[in-house]
């Protein structure tokens, strides 16, 4: 499969607001086009930090700010793109096939991700390279 960077995109997630505070949902296969089938975070980043640099081969994700705000740059070999993400009721959904690399984090904020399997490292391309000739570039 090739990625493709405009196959990913922004998506709303429901928002239930209250006085006594908003609340968020997400089920699989229903707002997002996978089934959820495992949950990580990033927390405790350090000012500067950077984090992914890699490519996952099947993996589908999608990725939240769930306090604070870091940006996803997406790369698909032939084009680039930074999104800005700062609020917990909308996520980027990464599809396969696509070198990612976060940055910019603000102090204190969480980075949550839904994925659509276990984790597996032979999923991954660590290798920029190896990404670039998969994708057939
Ligand atoms: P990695 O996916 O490279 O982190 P990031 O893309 O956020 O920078 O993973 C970092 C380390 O954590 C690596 O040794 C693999 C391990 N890891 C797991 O064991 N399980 C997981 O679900 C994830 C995402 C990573």
């Amino acid at each position: 499969m090739i990625g493709d960077i405009n196959n990913c995109h922004m998506v709303d997630l429901p928002k239930i607001e209250d006085h006594r505070g908003n609340l968020t949902f997400i089920e699989g296969g229903n707002h997002i086009p996978f089934d959820i089938k495992r949950v990580y975070y990033l927390y405790d980043v350090p000012g500067g930090a950077e984090r992914g640099g890699h490519a996952h081969k099947a993996l589908n994700q999608l990725i939240i700010a769930m306090s604070g705000s870091f940006d996803v740059v997406l790369d698909d070999g032939k084009n680039k793109k930074r999104v800005h993400l700062n609020r917990s009721y909308s996520g980027l959904f990464v599809c396969p096939m696509i070198w990612r690399e976060l940055d910019n984090f603000s102090s204190g904020s969480v980075c949550m991700v839904l994925a659509s399997n276990v984790y597996d490292e032979s999923d991954y391309y660590r290798d920029y390279s190896a990404f670039i000739t998969d994708q057939g570039l």
